[in-house]
């Protein structure tokens, strides 16, 4: 029988030449402190070493080397010995190492560990740090020479396929691939026992596998089960576990169980997600796996304090962005009953010397293969903004090639994707995966929140068939800054909120959409950000990166998704107020919610709308102290909350973010200050020489344009987001920072690129 050996403890650790070796467990990164802090964080090859012993007891046995997750290229060496090299830093890998292990003796195991970006490995490029390191666990799996496969791209060896499932029969099959390192063909009885959440087995079936000397076998064996309990979300995550085993003569070689749920699923372009034939719109959040000085080296505390986060606000589904999560995430959605969107990292950029999306490929196999499994897991996404790097056939050739492989994979599940907000309604981008996902930051990087009803509605008029998501929408929120005016790109907690209402009103009108996704549930390290006063940071999430504070939004979504009672008044943090009057907004599940201001009772309101404001509350000078209570239908108290206020005669400067324009596309480029006296006329535009159409990228390949892009926008190579603004034109980026390409600066940009003529690029 197989066991796993924990190897995370007692590790050596450089992490430059000539450095000091550090004594590490696992799991483990380097950038635990400056991942989130700044543009730098430590990128290059460090090593890992540990030593242990194997006992002669286990002489004739199978070693693996299993890593489950370790960023970005890994090379392993066993006793000297190079045993090869994973591409991709978010799968399971496993290397067979028992021909280089010394049994009955001490072995050395090097490990090298590299988060430099090459350019056939993704990401490439994206807003999020790739922290470097072993960050997740290593186990030695013992095995007999005859076992479950443990090389098919870091899968179980065993894949359950649900052929068809109803109320009345889950009809299922069941793949094994059984290994045989033995030199002889072996004859194996493989058992299959599905058991139901008691023990108790409700379908079995067995089958005489023949497997050759050195050689891996497959079986597929039919199941069925009857009346099954079905797996129904939140409601219901019901689990079944199959015991699969291998018998040779008279013993079990090998023997694993896993935990699987049956349901069936679709989605309506018109209606939305359906579980189980019952209508459930997906009300997500996205999630990232990093945390304030840990970055991705996190244990299942932090994991489990998370699915408590995302449980409490009301989620039922959770797009795990944005790549192959742990292992131990997807088995808690599994037990907890959330509907999943699981994704590769083909993000943003393709690599430049990336001939077909090979590593895509590869990730995309694993992510599959290592998550068959899961009953949380309905879509497999394909790629994110992949757009970004601007328009190339071959791109969206890979982007097919990808939908297909999915397909190929695992016909079951529903293929997606999360493209950009600028591609069009009628780009064949929109009919590559059964189903879509849009990233879009009306509210944010563009417009108004209230821009999000035109546009979705003019898109499903369009595409009447194309099943729609939104994959991404949010805004920066950072608790030390307010406002009682809060606006579009202020980055105060309360335009936070208030965004997050209105967009939500909007979506929760529309049917049609079978899921939305909050970018993001935390916020979550990025070095290439440096805004608000904070640097490193994306601060999109409804709670802190270090998990301690539930910002406002975060009880917006829990009003309108959880069942909890509670009330929750917004603007806590926001306590020096330099007016008489306030409008306090409450957040609750109660029927009733009733404001008392220093000790007197002022007004009962209706809470059914989950949104209550009471208006022009008068404060004292000084001290305030505001009391509200949710109230049932009959009057008693539900839950109760307070909050402290200061009267203040001035308004706190503190309160306001750093950023003259407020606007964070805008402070990527500096721009000419003095342009009163410009007059836009009209311009004769000619394909043949550039124009603000053309991207970045493009133009700084020509030295006029170039200097034209450096006049106008400033030094923009050296901005750290530069990556992944090279693809976009002009007119994009100006789409996005409208306060900063007006009329008049595109109108100089585009009279001095119409004179440059293309092609003569130096
Ligand atoms: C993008 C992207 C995210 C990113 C987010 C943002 O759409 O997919 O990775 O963090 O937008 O700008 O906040």
């Amino acid at each position: 029988m197989r066991i796993a050996k924990d190897m995370n403890r007692d590790w050596k650790f450089l992490k430059t030449e000539g450095g000091a070796w550090e004594s590490v467990n696992l799991p483990h990164t380097w950038n635990a402190q400056d991942g989130a802090n700044g543009f730098n964080f430590y990128k290059g090859a460090c090593w890992y070493e540990k030593r242990f012993q194997v006992t002669s007891q286990e002489e004739g046995k199978r070693f693996f080397l299993e890593f489950q997750g370790s960023n970005s290229v890994t090379d392993v060496y066993m006793n000297g010995k190079h045993l090869g090299q994973h591409r991709g830093g978010y799968s399971t890998f496993r290397f067979d190492v028992t021909d280089g292990l010394a049994v009955g003796g001490e072995n050395t195991l090097s490990v090298k560990v590299d988060n430099t970006v090459y350019e056939d490995v993704y990401p490439q490029m994206a807003d999020f740090t790739f922290y470097g390191g072993i960050y997740r666990d290593v186990a030695l799996i013992v095995a007999e020479p005859v076992h479950f496969d443990l090389m098919d791209h870091g899968s179980q060896g065993i894949y359950i396929t649900q052929e068809k499932v109803d109320r009345e029969k889950a009809e299922l099959t069941v793949r094994s691939r059984i290994s045989n390192s033995r030199e002889a063909t072996e004859k194996v009885r493989l058992w299959l026992e599905v058991l139901d959440d008691a023990g108790k087995t409700v379908a079995y079936g067995a089958r005489e596998v023949f497997v050759e000397a050195g050689s891996t076998a497959e079986a597929a064996v039919p199941l069925s089960i009857e009346n099954p309990n079905l797996w129904h979300g939140l409601e219901n995550p019901y689990l079944y576990s199959l015991k699969a085993s291998l018998a040779s003569c008279n013993d079990t070689v090998d023997e694993v169980l896993i935990p699987f749920g049956v349901r069936h699923f679709e989605v309506d372009a018109e209606k939305g997600f359906f579980l189980n034939g019952e209508h459930l719109p997906l009300h997500g959040v996205s999630r990232h796996q990093d945390r304030k000085d840990m970055g991705w080296a996190i244990t299942p505390r932090e994991q489990d304090e998370d699915m408590a986060l995302i449980k409490e606000v009301g989620a039922n589904s959770i797009r795990l962005a944005h790549y192959q999560h742990n292992q131990y995430f997807y088995d808690l959605c599994d037990r907890e009953g959330m509907v999943l969107w699981a994704e590769i990292p083909f993000i943003s950029v393709m690599g430049k010397s990336d001939a077909d999306g090979e590593n895509a490929k590869q990730q995309l196999v694993e992510l599959i293969r290592q998550n068959y499994n899961h009953p949380s897991i309905f879509f497999w996404g394909v790629q994110n903004e992949i757009q970004i790097g601007g328009e190339k056939p071959l791109v969206r050739q890979v982007v097919q090639e990808l939908a297909e492989i999915a397909k190929k994979e695992d016909p079951n599940r529903l293929t997606t994707m999360a493209n950009v907000m600028f591609v069009k309604d009628g780009d064949p981008y929109n009919f590559m995966t059964d189903t879509v996902g849009y990233n879009k930051y009306y509210g944010w990087y563009q417009g108004q929140a209230e821009d999000f009803a035109g546009w979705l509605d003019g898109f499903h008029a369009a595409n009447p068939k194309v099943k729609l998501s939104i994959s991404e929408y949010g805004a920066e929120g950072i608790i030390q800054y307010h406002s009682e005016t809060p606006k579009v790109k202020d980055y105060t907690e309360e335009y936070h909120a208030l965004y997050h209402e209105t967009v939500w009103k909007i979506f929760e009108a529309r049917p049609y959409l079978w899921g939305t996704y909050v970018w993001n549930m935390f916020d979550f390290g990025a070095n290439i950000r440096d805004e608000g006063g904070v640097q490193g940071r994306n601060n999109k999430g409804l709670v802190t990166y270090d998990r301690k504070i539930k910002k406002d939004a975060f009880y917006m979504y829990k009003a309108h998704w959880s069942k909890e009672k509670f009330v929750h008044i917004t603007g806590k943090r926001f306590v020096e107020r330099a007016t008489g009057e306030i409008d306090l907004k409450v957040y609750t599940t109660c029927g009733k919610v009733r404001l008392q201001v220093n000790g007197t009772t002022m007004e009962e309101k209706d809470g059914d709308g989950h949104v209550v404001v009471f208006r022009q509350v008068p404060l004292q000078m000084g001290e305030n102290t505001l009391q509200v209570e949710g109230l049932m239908a009959d009057g008693s108290l539900e839950a109760r909350d307070t909050a402290h206020f200061q009267r203040v005669r001035e308004e706190n400067p503190s309160y306001g973010a750093p950023e003259a324009k407020g606007g964070v596309v805008d402070n990527w480029f500096t721009m000419p200050e003095d342009l009163e006296d410009v007059v836009v006329e009209e311009l004769v535009m000619s394909e043949d020489c550039f124009s603000t159409k053309d991207s970045l990228g493009a133009m700084m390949e020509n030295m006029e344009a170039k200097a034209v892009i450096r006049k106008y926008l400033g030094d923009v190579e050296s901005q750290p987001m530069y990556g992944m603004l090279e693809g976009m034109s002009i007119d994009m980026l100006a789409g996005m920072a409208e306060e900063t390409f007006t009329e008049k600066v595109m109108y100089l940009l585009n009279k001095e690129l119409s004179a440059i003529r293309k092609g003569q690029e130096q």
